[in-house]
């Protein structure tokens, strides 16, 4: 091993450079449309930057709380009593931190012993694998396999994944990169084997506004019986508001977790950019109309890509929820999922991501391919021009 190599520790060794730095890095080398990344090619709505450009005129310029800023943790303990009924105490269970990425971090942190284990849904966010590591946890995966158009976990694979030393679980709901929203009747099963083993839940719900099916709401588990004690909600401005840059995130749960979770974020970032946080108080107090309008503006990406990539023989999983379609490539391609991205960015000049990356059992992951649709309808019908070369890779069997 040479000398840069053996300097990482041996924590994070195992997890290399994410894959969406290197395949941005791929897409920018090969001027490639880039369809990797889940961040929007467009911007955020004018309202929160005039407030942000506001809070910085006003001087809101030196450290914020080490929990947030006091109107920040009130508009989102707002919502919740608005939306469902629940009051929080704004001071002691909101816990503002910088995007959801910190807030997976100093949870793990602030929660886990070396050689708990934490039950992780695969495929999973990549941090949360390297987050468990970070914090000396044993990670302990239940599939999500494909069933008919969407995926589906296994209760036994659930019950026999926890152990005595399970501490966590850790949940997305919408979940990246399935596009699938739990259903409430999945929920109150994961609940009750939370409730049975005492085990806490992480619920990353970074997509919950972005959820396209009537029939398909978003639930917080956090809100089904019996949870709310021992879950922290994690959330975040960047996907409902295409401000992925801004890395205004938040954990939402009752005091001794948030104050686990504060245990770790008060050496972490000690507190995220002040007026930035005022600004995500306004945009979280006056979203309504802009939100359903984005959700009716990406439906129409969704069905675009989908009716696409059907047309050119991929078996799709229409997602419910979050802005990603994966798709089954195994009709038209042979390999692997990396080969796969390689080439389509490489001789057709579009990027996705190989959700392999998202599994720690690899194989389950090999014939899919994940691409993310919050890119203008130009940028859209650009990558469908090109993905048309792929009528000519069709395998023939
Ligand atoms: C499931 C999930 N959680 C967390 C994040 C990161 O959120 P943030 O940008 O707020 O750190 C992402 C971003 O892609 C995500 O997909």
């Amino acid at each position: 091993m040479n000398a840069a190599d053996a300097s990482v520790s041996d924590r994070l060794r195992p997890f290399g450079t994410t894959i969406f730095a290197e395949m941005t890095r791929l897409a920018m080398a090969n001027n490639a449309i880039n369809l990797s990344q889940g961040f929007p090619d467009f911007d955020g709505p004018d309202f929160v930057k005039e407030a942000a450009i506001e809070a910085i005129r006003a001087g809101h310029a030196q450290y914020a709380r080490t929990q947030g800023v006091p109107l920040l943790n009130q508009a989102i303990a707002k919502r919740w009593a608005e939306d469902l009924g629940i009051d929080l105490d704004p001071d002691e269970q909101v816990t503002v931190t910088s995007g959801c990425t910190e807030a997976i971090a100093a949870s793990m942190l602030g929660l886990v012993n070396p050689g708990d284990e934490v039950v992780l849904f695969e495929p999973y966010y990549d941090s949360y694998r390297a987050c468990v590591a970070m914090a000396g946890g044993v990670a302990r995966c239940v599939p999500l396999r494909p069933e008919g158009s969407t995926f589906a976990f296994d209760m036994d694979e659930l019950r026999r994944a926890v152990t005595p030393r399970t501490k966590v679980v850790l949940l997305n709901t919408p979940h990246n990169p399935t596009g699938k929203v739990f259903s409430e009747r999945e929920l109150l099963a994961i609940a009750g084997v939370c409730i049975e083993r005492n085990l806490i839940v992480i619920s990353d719900e970074v997509y919950e506004h972005l959820v396209y099916e009537s029939d398909q709401p978003h639930v917080r588990i956090a809100t089904l019986p019996g949870m709310f004690e021992r879950t922290l909600t994690l959330s975040s401005l960047g996907k409902t508001f295409s401000l992925t840059g801004w890395k205004v995130g938040w954990a939402v749960g009752p005091s001794g977790l948030s104050r686990a979770l504060r245990s770790a974020h008060q050496f972490l970032t000690f507190a995220t950019a002040t007026p930035l946080q005022h600004a995500a108080a306004v945009a979280i107090t006056r979203s309504d109309d802009y939100v359903a309008d984005l959700v009716s503006r990406f439906r129409q990406k969704r069905d675009m890509l989908l009716d696409a990539l059907i047309a050119l023989g991929l078996k799709v999983f229409p997602p419910a929820g979050t802005y990603f379609i994966m798709a089954d490539f195994s009709d038209v391609y042979d390999g692997d999922d990396i080969s796969f991205c390689r080439r389509l960015t490489e001789d057709l000049g579009v990027a996705a991501i190989p959700p392999s990356v998202f599994y720690q059992q690899k194989e389950l992951g090999q014939r899919f391919v994940r691409f993310a649709f919050c890119k203008k309808d130009e940028t859209l019908l650009e990558a469908i021009k090109r993905l048309q070369g792929l009528q000519a890779w069709k395998v023939r069997r």
